[in-house]
């Protein structure tokens, strides 16, 4: 693992544009469930029943009451941990321009990130479905099922739910980062979900080295990934920061 670290922090500190692509781990030590695997929220509820559009146009009050009263919790209350702070870092030093993310809890940009492309929206902004305006998530009282609007309409998170398309802007600019970037660090996704997953795939086939952080091997290892750092986001975000710093100071002197 020692020398996996050293050569993941030499591809850093040499590239000339790295991008990250984050997905529900590395949100998992900040106290936020992932989608999959032990103790995935897609293990207590249907996807299809709770996070497709059609459900939510059909019954909003159900997904609001329960699915996404379970989601405002954890997502309100959860802090950038490690991992997150890790990648603020890499950007404070020069290293990470962009952070493409599956994520919906605006902890990048909690931990200092400037550029963030939010793939599949965020949870912070809600749209009514009547007047289309857009209120913060925080100054809305979310007792009610489903949260209302001033107008008297429905609110709606502006999160990307399944049966819907990917924000244009944060799809191409997603497609343009991954064909552009010389490294890509992929953490804490499970590279099922398209079109995120093919984010990596256009990197690596535009000569991109692909650095994966992830307990558990996905489609991408030892496929996509030229690195796979088995591990959690946090503890291996530390190991290669303490590298990259070890990297920068010798090269001062
Ligand atoms: P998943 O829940 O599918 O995958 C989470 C990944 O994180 C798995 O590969 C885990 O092994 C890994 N993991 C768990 N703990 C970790 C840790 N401490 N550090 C690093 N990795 C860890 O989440 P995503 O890949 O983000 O879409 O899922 C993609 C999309 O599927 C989500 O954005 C969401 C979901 O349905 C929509 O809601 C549209």
């Amino acid at each position: 693992m020692k020398d996996l670290i050293k050569e993941t922090a030499k591809y850093l500190v040499s590239a000339r544009h790295v991008v990250a692509l984050t997905g529900a781990g590395i949100s998992v030590e900040s106290g936020i469930p992932p989608f999959r695997g032990e103790g995935g929220l897609w293990e207590k509820y249907d996807p299809m029943e709770f996070a497709h559009i059609n459900s939510f146009m059909n019954n909003p009050e159900k997904v609001w009451k329960i699915f996404m009263g379970d989601m405002k919790k954890v997502l309100l209350a959860a802090t950038p941990n490690d991992g997150h702070l890790g990648l603020a870092r890499l950007e404070a030093l020069g290293i990470l321009k962009t952070v493409i993310t599956q994520n919906v809890d605006g902890l990048h940009q909690l931990a200092g990130n400037t550029d963030v492309i939010e793939f599949h929206g965020n949870f912070a902004w809600l749209r009514c479905l009547k007047c289309d305006q857009r209120f913060k998530t925080v100054d809305i009282d979310l007792s009610e099922a489903p949260p209302k609007c001033p107008c008297g309409g429905i609110f709606r998170p502006e999160c990307v739910f399944f049966g819907e398309m990917i924000p244009p802007t944060a799809l191409t600019r997603s497609q343009e980062e991954s064909s552009q970037c010389d490294v890509m660090l992929v953490v804490g996704t499970s590279a099922l979900v398209q079109p995120a997953a093919y984010m990596p795939v256009i990197a690596h086939q535009s000569g991109a080295t692909i650095v994966e952080i992830n307990p558990d091997p996905t489609p991408l290892t030892r496929q996509i990934s030229k690195i796979f750092l088995q591990g959690k986001a946090g503890e291996m975000m530390n190991e290669i920061l303490s590298e990259v710093s070890r990297l920068i100071e010798s090269k001062k002197h």
